[in-house]
């Protein structure tokens, strides 16, 4: 079964990385979350995509240099857009979470990809997942573009499942040759560089004994391509598009 993975959350519906995004995601009918993993002035884990504030809420602050509670104070629903140039999602409430936060509330038998994006952040991430459902579940990859940061998790937690992303225009061959020689258990390329026949290098990483999950994708069509040929999973921002797509998650 090909995973569909919701990438930020339901980020075309709701504000990406907030909670709302990711309730969202779930009644789409995604089978995981994406997130991403920023660490705080006093060494909370804070779930946003950029290193400061600015692109997504109404505060200019670089994450690194601002305690969790000056975080949560900004309103992450500020920049959303809405279809008639509004901005609906201003003013209710929604903030920056913690990754325990998310953790908690993760319904069972929903997955997590969650990818570190400050490297500093990979002891805090193995402390948060211990003994959490998912992770007892098995639903967890830990993934980073940053090599010593999944590296960090695996040295900490073996048994944790680990994936390199490759940024656009890598190799694939060589993402998949260095995940599979330190042990990894996914390579996560952006999806038009798994080429436009997307068995081949597939079949390649599956030989490997190395999971192919990829991103962004959004297209009904590329969507079903991928799950033929036998991919992990891809992250979309159209959960409800993936469902209708691969039709409905196994019972
Ligand atoms: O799942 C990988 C994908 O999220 C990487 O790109 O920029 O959305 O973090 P980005
Ligand atoms: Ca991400």
């Amino acid at each position: 079964m090909t995973l569909v993975v919701a990438h930020r959350g339901a980020s075309a519906r709701a504000p990406e990385n907030t909670m709302e995004a990711f309730r969202l995601g779930v009644e789409a009918g995604a089978d995981a979350i994406e997130l991403d993993i920023h660490v705080s002035a006093d060494g909370q884990l804070a779930v946003i995509h950029d290193p400061t504030l600015d692109r997504t809420t109404d505060r200019t602050t670089t994450v690194a240099d601002a305690p969790m509670a000056e975080i949560q104070a900004a309103d992450a629903g500020w920049a959303f857009p809405g279809p008639n140039g509004d901005y609906p999602y201003r003013g209710r409430g929604l903030t920056v979470p913690t990754l325990p936060e998310v953790v908690d509330w993760l319904p069972a038998g929903i997955g997590l990809a969650l990818e570190i994006k400050a490297p500093e952040a990979a002891d805090g991430v193995v402390a948060a997942l211990a003994g959490s459902g998912v992770r007892t579940a098995g639903l967890v990859t830990v993934m980073s573009f940053q090599e010593a940061a999944i590296q960090r998790v695996r040295e900490l937690a073996p048994d944790l499942p680990t994936g390199l992303l490759l940024v656009p225009g890598d190799i694939f061959e060589r993402g998949l040759t260095w995940a599979v020689e330190h042990g990894h258990a996914a390579v996560l390329p952006f999806e038009v560089d798994l080429g436009y026949d997307p068995a081949p290098n597939i079949q390649l990483a599956t030989a490997y004994g190395c999971r192919v999950g990829c991103y962004v994708v959004n297209e009904p069509e590329r969507m079903q391509q991928l799950a033929a040929a036998g991919a992990w999973g891809f992250v979309t921002d159209v959960s409800e598009l993936a469902r209708a797509a691969l039709g409905p998650r196994p019972e």
